[in-house]
């Protein structure tokens, strides 16, 4: 028996849209309780954290519906907020941060109804902006950096307490008022030192408070390297901020993803069903360890591959381990560049694949040696490198204890080896 329609429900390249999100139930709490607060004129700035993979952009998304009330938690509480969403990348200047505000908190108002006079006028130092065309820390600017900050400050705090104070008075009539502004900035560890982000979100969250205005709150998130630039700029602006770090997810959220996307193909092909064997299902949720990078991945080769109703153990198998499968594709797209051409010696590839077999755990380097065919010094050499490398990290404090930076990245080694050794497809 075979299916013929081919609809491939997983997203191993984007973010997760909401409809197919699966888990981090507590992480959702926090954010509802985190804009129930705001919406009370009680602000909290959050900041997800966590490894490549592991879910922040889905879950900054997710917080975006929550906030314009697109999705709601509890049944009768549904936001109004505004909200901005914007991904950083390593040239953006506080200027181009200012302009993308404007920019976007226009295009919002515009939605909500075309002509609002109050926003123009807020905003007219924009123009001067433009026209001077200058940079922030270009002191031959007549427009100073602290003068451009308190317009900005000026204009944002009127917008939000205009829009969440009283309903905005447009053309066509009055509108709802709304709960606040949230801006997310994703892909935060991008973005330069010399930014001063950290500084910047803390200047403003105080000048805003100064203006009467407390509902807007900032979520950035990022790799954990986030903290330090955050602190590079200012040793008390990560204090600022409540942390959410993503851990991997429950297995039974790894097999909700896998359910939902079998559920949405099959609402696809009705009256046909596909169906998966047990086991299948389990070696998928074995292999993507809570990883939704991983999870996604395996579900879409899976579906790639597969021609029948019935997915069989095999068909699995093949679509993880067999070439182009999903251990293929994931080291493409995250690790092999790592694995491959950033250490050179098959010598120190031998100390991960060892440290990979307990992705998650301290090892000593005795226990490394007992099990590592090269010499000491080969062995000694290699950790440095890989150290030096941040590939590896000690332990603060203990000598000759070692880990592997990323999980995400041992997970893909300690499968790259099993592959190797049991699946010559
Ligand atoms: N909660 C979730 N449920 C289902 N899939 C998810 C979830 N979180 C992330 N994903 C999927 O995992 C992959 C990585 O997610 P993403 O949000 O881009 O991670 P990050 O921003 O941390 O690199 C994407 O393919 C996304 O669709
Ligand atoms: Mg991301």
């Amino acid at each position: 028996m075979s299916y013929s329609k081919k609809y491939n429900p997983f997203k191993p390249n984007h973010p997760i849209n909401p409809g197919m999100f699966s888990g981090r139930a507590n992480e959702i709490i926090r954010i509802n309780d985190t804009l129930l607060q705001l919406k009370n004129g009680n602000p909290t700035n959050l900041l997800i954290i966590g490894e490549r993979g592991i879910g922040k952009s889905s879950l900054l998304i997710l917080t975006n519906y929550l906030a314009i009330g697109k999705i709601d938690w509890e049944e009768d509480l549904t936001f109004n907020f505004l909200s901005l969403q914007f991904n950083l990348d390593p040239k953006i200047t506080i200027i181009d941060l200012i302009k993308k505000i404007n920019n976007g908190l226009q295009r919002e108002l515009a939605k909500e109804e075309k002509e609002i006079e109050f926003f123009k006028n807020a905003w007219s130092f924009i123009k001067k902006l433009e026209i001077a065309g200058c940079k922030i820390n270009n002191e031959t600017s007549n427009f100073s950096e602290s003068e451009i900050f308190d317009n900005f400050v000026y204009s944002l705090a009127d917008t939000i307490n205009t829009f969440s104070s009283n309903s905005i008075l447009t053309q066509k009539g009055f509108k709802t008022k709304k709960d606040g502004l949230i801006i997310l900035l994703d892909e935060v560890d991008n973005v330069s030192e010399q930014l001063n982000l950290g500084t910047f979100i803390k200047n403003l969250s105080e000048a805003l408070i100064v203006q009467g205005c407390y509902n807007i709150m900032f979520v950035l998130s990022g790799l954990p390297k986030v903290r330090d630039i955050l602190q590079s700029s200012h040793e008390s602006s990560v204090r600022i901020f409540e942390e959410i770090t993503l851990y991997p997810l429950k297995s039974d959220d790894v097999k909700d993803i896998y359910l939902k996307g079998i559920k949405e193909v099959n609402k696809n092909i009705s009256p046909e069903i596909i169906k998966i064997e047990k086991n299948g299902l389990e070696i998928m949720i074995d292999v993507s360890e809570g990883y939704p990078h991983f999870a996604q991945q395996i579900g879409s080769s899976v579906f790639n591959l597969n021609e029948d109703l019935i997915i069989s153990d095999q068909t699995v198998k093949e679509s993880i381990f067999g070439t182009n499968g999903a251990i293929d594709l994931i080291g493409r797209r995250f690790y092999s560049h790592l694995y491959y051409n950033k250490i050179k010696e098959d010598s120190y590839r031998e100390i991960l694949q060892i440290m990979a077999e307990n992705p998650n755990e301290w090892i000593r380097k005795k226990e490394i040696q007992s099990k590592y065919t090269k010499k000491s010094t080969t062995l000694t050499n290699g950790l440095k490198a890989l150290r030096d490398r941040n590939i590896i990290i000690s332990q603060v404090g203990k000598k000759g204890v070692y880990k592997l930076q990323w999980i995400g990245f041992g997970i893909w080694i300690k499968y790259l080896s099993e592959k190797v050794k049991n699946y010559n497809l």
